[in-house]
C-alpha cells in the first residue's frame, strides 16, 4: 500500500523502464503486403501512401532494398489484367502471383519468406471472393478452385499459403490438396477470424477488388460477434491450420486476446489498410506524430497477443532505420 508502494519508482529511469517492458516490437514481427500487377512499371496507390502496384522487375528492386533494411517476410497480392466471373486466370502457372513467387525465390532463395494470399476477389469480374450464383458465393465449388490455386502457388515455390476468402472448410481442402501432391511441408495461415470490415477500403482500391454489387457480409464475420471467432478458430485448428489470424487488428484487439488465451498456436493479426491510411492521413495534416502513433498501435497488437503482424508499416520501419 501507499506510501511504501510507489509504482513510479520503476518508471523514472529509461534503462530500467526499457529492461522491464512486458512487450516489444521488432521488424521480425512484421510481414509486408506487396501488390504485384500485370501492367508495366509502378503505379502509385493514392489511398495508401508509400505503397505501389509493382511489376516483377520493380518488385525485385523494391524487395532487395527492403531486405537490406531488415524485412524478410512478404505476402503477395496479385492484380491481373483480365478478370472474368469464374476467376479462370487465377491458377495459371504464368499468372502474376505465380511469376512473382518464382522470381522472388529464384533471386533471394531462403533469405526471403514468401507468403501468398489465396482469394479470388482480385480475379473475378464481380469482385466477390468465389463463384457467384445470383448474390450468393458458392462455398464448395470455391473450395475446389482454391485447391487448384494453392497447387499452382506450391509449384511456383511459395513458402506459406494464407486463404482469405472465409469459405467454410478451406483449411481442410487446402491441406488435403497440398498433402496429396507432395507439399505436406507448406504451412497454412488461416484468416481464421476475418470480419466484414469497412477498414478494408483502401486495400480494395489498391487491389481493385471491391465487389461490384452487394457486400461480403454473407461470408465474412459480423463485427458484433466475439464467441463466433472462437468457433471459427476451433474449426481451423481441427482442420490442421498452422498459424491463426485475426483481421482487422485495431478494432479487434479483444478477439486477439481471447484467442491468445485459449490456443497454443502462433497467432497473427492483420493491421489492415484502413488502419494504416488513417494514421498516414492524420500525420499529413500535422495532427499526430506518425511514427509514434504507428509504433504504439503495433505494440498494442503485440500486447493483445499477436506473435506476427501483417502490416504496411514494415516499409516505414526501413525509412525510420528500425532494423531489428
Ligand atoms: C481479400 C483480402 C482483403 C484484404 C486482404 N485480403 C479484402 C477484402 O476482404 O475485401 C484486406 C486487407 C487490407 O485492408 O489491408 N479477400
Amino acid at each position: 500500500m501507499f506510501p511504501e508502494v510507489r509504482l513510479r519508482r520503476l518508471r523514472e529511469n529509461k534503462i530500467l523502464r526499457e529492461s522491464i517492458a512486458e512487450n516489444s516490437l521488432s521488424i521480425n514481427d512484421l510481414i509486408l503486403p506487396l501488390f504485384i500487377h500485370e501492367e508495366v512499371g509502378t503505379h502509385e496507390i493514392k489511398s495508401m501512401p508509400s505503397h505501389y502496384r509493382l511489376d516483377i522487375e520493380s518488385m525485385l528492386k523494391d524487395v532487395e532494398r527492403l531486405m537490406l533494411g531488415g524485412v524478410k517476410k512478404f505476402i503477395l497480392f496479385g492484380i491481373p489484367k483480365s478478370k472474368d466471373p469464374t476467376a479462370s486466370g487465377a491458377d495459371d502457372s504464368k499468372g502474376i502471383v505465380q511469376l512473382a513467387i518464382s522470381a522472388l525465390k529464384k533471386r533471394f532463395g531462403n533469405e526471403i519468406y514468401v507468403l501468398a494470399d489465396l482469394c479470388f476477389c482480385e480475379y473475378t469480374s464481380h469482385g466477390h471472393c468465389g463463384i457467384l450464383e445470383k448474390s450468393h458465393v458458392l462455398n464448395d465449388p470455391t473450395l475446389e478452385m482454391s485447391q487448384r490455386l494453392a497447387l499452382s502457388y506450391a509449384q511456383a515455390g511459395v513458402d506459406m499459403i494464407a486463404p482469405s476468402g472465409m469459405m467454410d472448410g478451406i483449411v481442410h481442402s487446402l491441406r488435403t490438396a497440398l498433402d496429396n501432391n507432395g507439399y505436406s511441408s507448406i504451412p497454412i495461415m488461416g484468416y481464421s477470424a476475418k470480419y466484414s470490415s469497412a477498414f478494408y477500403g483502401p486495400f480494395r482500391d489498391a487491389a481493385d477488388s471491391a465487389p461490384e454489387s452487394g457486400d461480403r457480409k454473407g461470408y465474412q464475420m459480423n463485427p458484433a460477434n466475439r464467441l463466433e471467432a472462437i468457433r471459427e478458430v476451433d474449426l481451423d485448428v481441427l482442420e490442421g491450420v498452422d498459424i491463426l489470424m485475426v483481421k482487422p487488428a485495431l478494432s479487434y484487439l479483444d478477439i486477439i486476446r481471447d484467442i491468445k488465451n485459449k490456443y497454443d498456436l502462433p497467432l497473427a493479426c492483420y493491421n489492415v489498410s484502413g488502419e494504416y491510411s488513417i494514421i498516414k492521413a492524420g500525420a499529413e495534416r500535422g495532427w499526430i506524430d506518425e511514427q509514434a502513433v504507428a509504433l504504439e498501435s503495433l505494440l498494442s497488437m503485440k500486447r493483445a497477443g499477436a506473435d506476427l503482424i501483417l502490416s504496411y508499416w514494415a516499409r516505414d520501419f526501413v525509412s525510420w532505420g528500425i532494423t531489428k
